[in-house]
This record gives structure tokens, sequence and C-alpha cells, in this order.
């Protein structure tokens, strides 16, 4: 996916910038009109995480000593929903500009950190570009990120003089027909120190064509102070592709997608096609892994050797214990599978399940909040919910545990080796004894002895003499 390493140009002297803390500042004020939706922007999904968390885990991933996040529209929402973030949250009350956002953040940066400046809408960033990004800034060296960009309508160009040296940024709305044809772009990201920064901050004037305070000024302004600017090229568009619309926003989502599934594959797994796997979460396979086309992966999914997961197959927050398969069609939630079962086509495990080593649960299978042991099987159209089942058990089709009266749930015990018969509805709280068989079509609302036979039918009729009616005719 990527084009190469991203390049450094222009690298200033100076100090080590390991010695200089870091904070991060997150711009995450704009509403983001173009969305058309009530929720805002930076709160829309990728991967079914809000944008911002996408960004904040990667500035975590640097170790600042701090990260602002500057927001406005929507803040209550916002703050609601990374309610849990470490973050520092900064008011903007009006969005007068990229710099007065930054500015909102000025009193809480300490003069001897680094402040590194991200975009809430700019989700795919990677901490391994940053962090060369920050190996460009120090105490009189500052750090801009820039993209070659085949289309550069709307982005600020950079400009060099003859020497290659950048000068400033310039608006498109500012700019004249010569500067618009750069194709070398500001993204945004740039890492300043912050006893520089605040000062030129609180220079800049909004005499532009927008009437906003650009931080982007702020490059003129290192200039005119003889701070070197060093500028790294990034290596790619998508890294750097910013989210104003549900078009973008589906494209930040591909080009998501196939990062995940490309990390995968090189970890070894079999992705069948990379274009039909999501992951929205953290997955972690052992080696010879299959995954089908059209599986989605959520939450914390860990996969042992071996695993196959078919077709059409949604697991969230489950471990899938070596060599078990999993057939088309299966959703799998907040459950333990062992090793060696086989599961599905057509199977639900709902949460709390946990199933031991070769266990098998097939079509039309619900599994709720159960335990199924060693080898017990549950081939067809049948629901297990608040269950305890032994090991090598077997359930017929069509099996029900009437678990539920209209206020509580109850518990289904069943013992090692059991045979419930086709048809049998196990009205709990009930307890099947080991071993015992349950002959099928049975209401169960006793328990059932350990090693017998029980049946609880009515027993067949056949009524002598009988005759099927017939229509009469006139
Ligand atoms: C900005 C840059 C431009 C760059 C482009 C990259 C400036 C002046 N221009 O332009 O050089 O090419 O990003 O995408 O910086 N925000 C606030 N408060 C504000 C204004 C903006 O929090 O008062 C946030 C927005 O929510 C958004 C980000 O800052 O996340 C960028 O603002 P936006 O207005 O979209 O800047 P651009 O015009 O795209
Ligand atoms: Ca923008």
């Amino acid at each position: 996916m990527s084009k190469g390493r991203p390049k450094h140009q222009s690298r200033g002297a100076t100090a080590d910038p390991a010695d200089m803390p870091l904070a991060v500042v997150v711009l995450a004020a704009g509403q983001g009109k173009r969305m058309r939706s009530t929720l805002p922007k930076v709160l829309q999904p990728l991967a079914g995480r809000p944008l911002l968390a996408h960004v904040l885990e990667t500035a975590r991933a640097l170790s600042p000593a701090a990260i602002h996040v500057v927001h406005g529209y929507g803040g209550e929402a916002v703050r609601r929903k990374l309610a849990d973030a470490p973050v520092n949250w900064v008011h903007q009350a009006e969005q007068l500009g990229t710099g007065h956002a930054v500015l909102q953040a000025a009193p809480q940066l300490h003069p001897d950190h680094r402040v590194l400046i991200l975009y809430g809408d700019v989700p795919l960033i990677t901490a391994d570009t940053l962090r060369q990004l920050l190996e460009g800034c120090g105490p009189d060296d500052l750090a801009l990120l820039t993209v070659e960009l085949e289309d550069p309508e709307g982005y600020g160009r950079i400009i060099r003089d003859a020497s290659d040296q950048v000068l400033r940024i310039v608006e498109e709305k500012d700019a004249s027909d010569k500067q618009r044809a750069i194709h070398e772009c500001n993204t945004g990201v740039m890492a300043v120190p912050a006893k520089r920064l605040v000062p030129w901050l609180q220079q800049l004037r909004n005499a532009n064509a927008q009437g906003e305070y650009y931080l982007t000024d702020v490059i003129a302004a290192a200039v005119r102070d003889g701070v070197a600017v060093n500028a790294l090229i990034a290596a790619g568009e998508e890294e750097v592709q910013g989210v104003n619309d549900k078009v973008q926003l589906s494209m930040v989502e591909a080009t998501y997608r196939l990062r995940e599934a490309v990390a995968l594959m090189e970890a070894g797994v079999t992705v069948i096609d990379p274009l039909r796997l999501d992951v929205r979460g953290k997955v972690e396979a052992g080696r010879d892994v299959t995954l089908d086309v059209n599986v989605v992966l959520e939450g914390r999914v860990k996969l042992g050797d071996n695993v196959k997961i078919g077709p059409n197959c949604v697991l969230r927050d489950v471990e899938i214990g070596a060599g078990t398969e999993i057939a088309a069609n299966c959703v799998l939630e907040n459950s333990v599978v062992g090793a060696g079962c086989r599961i599905g086509p057509f199977a639900r495990i709902r949460p709390d399940s946990v199933l031991a080593d070769e266990v098998h649960v097939g079509n039309f299978v619900e599994v709720k909040k159960t335990r199924l042991g060693a080898g017990s099987k549950a081939n067809h159209l049948t629901y297990l919910g608040d269950a305890v089942v032994g090991s090598g058990v077997n359930v017929g089709a069509g099996t029900v545990t009437c678990n539920y009266d209209g206020a509580d749930k109850s518990v289904t015990t069943i013992g090692d080796g059991a045979f419930i018969g086709s048809g049998t509805m196990l009205v709990a709280p009930v307890t099947i004894g080991a071993n015992a068989t349950i002959g099928a079509g049975s209401t169960i609302t006793r328990e059932a002895p350990a090693q017998k036979l029980t049946l609880a039918r009515s027993s067949q009729v056949t009524v002598e003499g009988w005759e099927r009616p017939v229509k009469k005719k006139d």
C-alpha cells in the first residue's frame, strides 16, 4: 500500500529531541457540515469506533506527557462518548480558525515541551510516521508533515525557496494561480516547540480570505525567527486522508480495511479476499488460520492455529481454539470456543457461552449463556439458554431449554453422556442426570434420573373404525 518510506527534507541542525517531552493537541472542534449528520464529525464511526478514538489511540502510542483535545461543536456528546479517554478537554467556543483552536490549549502547554498537532478527522495517521516527524522537532526546529497530491484542491500549498527550504504555507483561497499549481500540500500535522509556538499563535492576524486565524501562518513566523522548518513528505496520501463527508468516510474505511487485512496476511493468515474482510478490533491469530469472504471481526478476537472461518461470519469478542471450523453464516459473541469444534453453518453463539473442545453446534442452533462440555453435540434446530451441559452429551434436533417464565431465567443442567431425544422441551429449572436418556417429544419438568430412560409424552393411540370425512355431493 505505501509508496516507500516518507522522507525528511531540509533538516535543521540541533538538539536531541528525545530529551523534550511531548504534548499532543488534537483539533476536533469543527461541525463537519458536509456530513449532513446530527452526530459531530469526530464521532462518526470508522471500523465501529469514533474517528477521534483512532487519533487518540495513535497519540497514546507516542507516550506523550499530555493530550489536549480542542472540542467545540457537539462538545458534550464528544466528551460523553470518549469519557474514558485520558485527555484534557479544551473548549473552543467559536471556531475562528486552526490557529485560534491551538491557542485555546496554550495555557496548558509547558514551555519545555514539544507540541504535536493532530486532527480528529485525519484518523489513519500512523505512530511510525509521527515518530519520524518528531525527529525533526527540537527547541529550534519545527517539523511539518506535507504530502504530494495529484489533486491539491482545497489544501494549503507549501511554498519553498530556490534552495528548497520551506518559506510558508498559502491557503488555497489566498493563493495565486501560480501557487495553486503547486502539488505539495500541507497535511496540517506539525510539531513545534511550545516556547516558540505560543507567542507565534498570539501574534496571528486574521487578515486573509477566510477571516480566520490560520495555524499555517506559524511557518512564516518560524522562518522569520530563524527556526528551521523540517518538512517530512508523507509516504502516501492514504495516511493523511481527511474526512469531510460520507464519501471520504467510506474511503478512509476502505483504506483501514485493507490495512488491517494486509497486517493479518503479513502475520500469516490466509485471507481469501482482503476487500471482503472487516477487522474492527484487535485480532490475534495463530498459524494457518483461514478467513473466508465477508467475515467481520469485532472487539478482541483470538483465533488458534488452523482455525477456519467460513463466509459471512461475525465474531465479536471471542476466543476460538485450535483447529476449530466455523462454517458459513455464523454469529458468535463474547464467548469462548475450544479446540477442534465444528460450528454452523447458521449457528448463533450468544454472550457468556463456553464451548469445550470437540463440541459440535450445527445449523439453526442458538446457544446463550451456556456451557457445553467436551465432545457434546447439538446439531440441529435447538435453543440452549442458561444451560450447563456436561461432556459427551447428544442434544437431539428441536430441543428447547424453556429457560424463561416471563419474569426470571432458570438453569437447565444436563449430566455427562446424557442423550436428549429430538423435540424435547426442558422446562427449567430442571436437571437431567448423567447418561440419562430422554425419549423424543418429551416435556421434562422434573429431574430425570441418571442412567434411566425418561419419557414425558402422551401415549400413542390408534382409533379403530375411524373414517376420514368426505365432502357430500348434492
Ligand atoms: C487546513 C489547513 C490547510 C491544510 C488542510 C489539510 C489551516 C489554515 N489550513 O485547512 O493548510 O491543507 O487543513 O486538511 O490550518 N478546527 C477547529 N477549530 C477551528 C477551525 C478548525 O477545531 O476554529 C479543526 C476542524 O474541526 C478540522 C481541522 O481543525 O478538524 C482543520 O480545519 P479546517 O477548517 O477543515 O481546515 P482546512 O480549511 O481544511
Ligand atoms: Ca479540512
